[in-house]
């Protein structure tokens, strides 16, 4: 089924200029990109984004990395898209995730990870919120 997912090239991802990269392979993938924007999160947008870590030891930290700089979030659409844009970004561990993966080719770290993805519907629709409004899509 046609579903929709959140991917987000994150500030390590911008400063290595890896956002065409991340693009380009959504495209030849054959997913649809309707909604795309840089921004730079807040740091209350950042933990209402991962407020499903914040009891975390890493929370600090992380909310710290993804304010650090610029990120460039997009809304991918396609068939079973959650689940085959978790397979095209691979384990949070960059150095665990696969190879021809865009963290097992581009990242050697569990938190500088390039990219975030949704990952269930569910966590899409939470998430979208957060980032986006209904008018930011685009059908095409
Ligand atoms: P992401 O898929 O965006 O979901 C939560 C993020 O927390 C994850 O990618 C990493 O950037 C970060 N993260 C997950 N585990 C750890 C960890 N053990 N130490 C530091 N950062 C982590």
């Amino acid at each position: 089924a046609v579903e929709r997912t959140l991917l987000v090239v994150k500030p390590d991802g911008v400063v290595r200029r890896l956002i065409g990269e991340v693009v380009s392979r959504v495209e030849r993938k054959g997913l649809k990109i309707v909604a795309m924007k840089m921004m730079r999160l807040t740091r209350e947008k950042a933990e209402e984004f991962y407020s499903v870590h914040r009891d975390k030891p890493f929370f600090g930290e992380l909310v710290e990395f993804i304010t650090s700089g610029p990120v460039v979030a997009m809304v991918v659409e396609g068939d079973e898209a959650v689940n085959v844009v978790r397979l095209m970004i691979g384990a949070t561990d960059g150095r665990k995730a696969a190879p021809g993966t865009i963290r097992g080719d581009f990242s050697l770290d569990i938190m500088k990870n390039i990219v975030h993805a949704s990952d269930s519907p569910e966590s899409f629709q939470r998430e979208f919120k957060v980032l986006f409004s209904e008018s930011d899509v685009v059908e095409w």
